[in-house]
């Protein structure tokens, strides 16, 4: 059900306002985006839609398909619920200069929630989006993305990068968004021709306000004390033996060789080599692995089963610690190296595949 229907449904009668925010798969760059670096992301077909109209009377009244109903005060303190989203995206409209008085509210999604596919930003945007139109406020798909990370990191309590928020606010379906995080400058490069990606994911999912996300951005920060810089963006390879504590020493050289190998990718991407390509996402993956120590067992098992049967590269999307895999194959293969995932590895299931211009399931 769409979200303007299941609205109607609820509240008897139509919402004044609708809009819609896609999930993002991300190609290469993994927790390099806080770090400053740079993220290779694209949109997915599955979406987030919100449809609403302001009430008068200090309260929010929301229906989620996903997590059902919930009233509440609006001047109420979080909660850890969604809801949490509508008081944060509320909040920065006042700062804005449209404060709101009170919400009826519809929610419906096809992202599946701690995926690594970014649910929690495009729920970001497609409630800033649906504000915006209710209030007839303009804002610019950079600012709307900054205030979704405001929202992130002040009402859900992920202190995440902007990858997420500016894919969902900024990038085109068929192609990659290559992101420079620390300047927000963008440049879009076409999917392969003749390549798709194949997103599975692995059956166990995680949530980041747990703490482990936020665990590894503490390490990172404390890398760049130890090397005197602002961030791991500015770091040196040859200047790790810099870094007295082992644990710390492996955070920074995965953010340092994997901003590495996004720029390289992006270079492959518009060359069209995807074999190049599929190599760096294999590198990276083993930095995740190995370095970050964010893939799962489950993850490690569908990459190696892809690698196995011939796919050009695969790799954890996201966050990690569970979640999906994106994996890189020719459309020849693409059937033959999915089936035998999907056979070999318990629990894990297709979400979507990408190839340039058009989104396939
Ligand atoms: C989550 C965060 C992003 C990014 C990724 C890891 O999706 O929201 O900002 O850090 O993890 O690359």
């Amino acid at each position: 059900m769409n979200s303007q229907s299941l609205f109607k449904q609820y509240f008897h009668y139509s919402a004044v306002s609708s809009s819609e925010a896609h999930g993002r798969v991300n190609l290469i760059g993994e927790h390099t985006d806080y770090n400053k670096g740079f993220v290779l992301p694209t949109l997915i077909k599955q979406k987030i839609e919100v449809s609403l109209s302001p009430r008068l009377d200090n309260k929010i009244v929301g229906i989620s398909e996903e997590f059902g109903e919930k009233t509440v005060l609006f001047d109420s303190n979080i909660d850890g619920t969604w809801i949490d989203f509508v008081r944060g995206a509320s909040y920065y409209m006042a700062k804005e200069g449209h404060p709101i008085q009170g919400l009826d509210i519809a929610v419906t999604s096809s992202i599946p929630t701690g995926s690594g596919l970014s649910s929690s930003a495009a729920l970001e945007i497609a409630l800033l989006r649906a504000l915006c139109q209710m209030v007839g406020l303009q804002l610019s798909a950079t600012k709307i993305a900054k205030i979704g990370q405001l929202i992130e990191h002040n009402f859900i309590g992920t202190l995440c990068g902007i990858m997420d928020q500016m894919s969902s606010s900024k990038a085109k379906f068929g192609q990659a968004l290559y992101l420079d995080c620390e300047n927000l400058k963008t440049k879009l490069a076409p999917i392969f021709k003749d390549y798709t990606f194949v997103i599975i994911h692995s059956g166990s999912s995680r949530r980041l306000s747990e703490g482990l996300y936020n665990e590894r951005k503490r390490e990172t920060e404390i890398a760049t004390k130890f090397l005197n810089i602002s961030s791991l963006r500015h770091a040196e390879i040859s200047n790790l033996n810099l870094i007295k504590d082992p644990k710390i020493l492996r955070r920074a050289r995965h953010v340092i060789t994997e901003n590495d190998r996004v720029q390289k990718a992006f270079e492959f991407l518009i060359n069209n080599n995807a074999p190049a390509f599929g190599k760096l996402m294999n590198e990276s993956h083993f930095s995740m692995d190995k370095d970050y120590e964010i893939s799962s067992p489950e993850l490690n098992h569908i990459v190696k089963t892809a690698q196995l049967h011939g796919a050009l590269g695969a790799r954890l999307t996201g966050a990690g610690f569970g979640g999906c895999t994106v994996i890189l194959t020719s459309n020849t293969k693409k059937k033959e190296i999915t089936d035998k995932i999907l056979n070999n590895c318990h629990k894990s299931y297709l979400v979507t595949s990408i190839s340039q211009n058009n989104i396939i399931n």
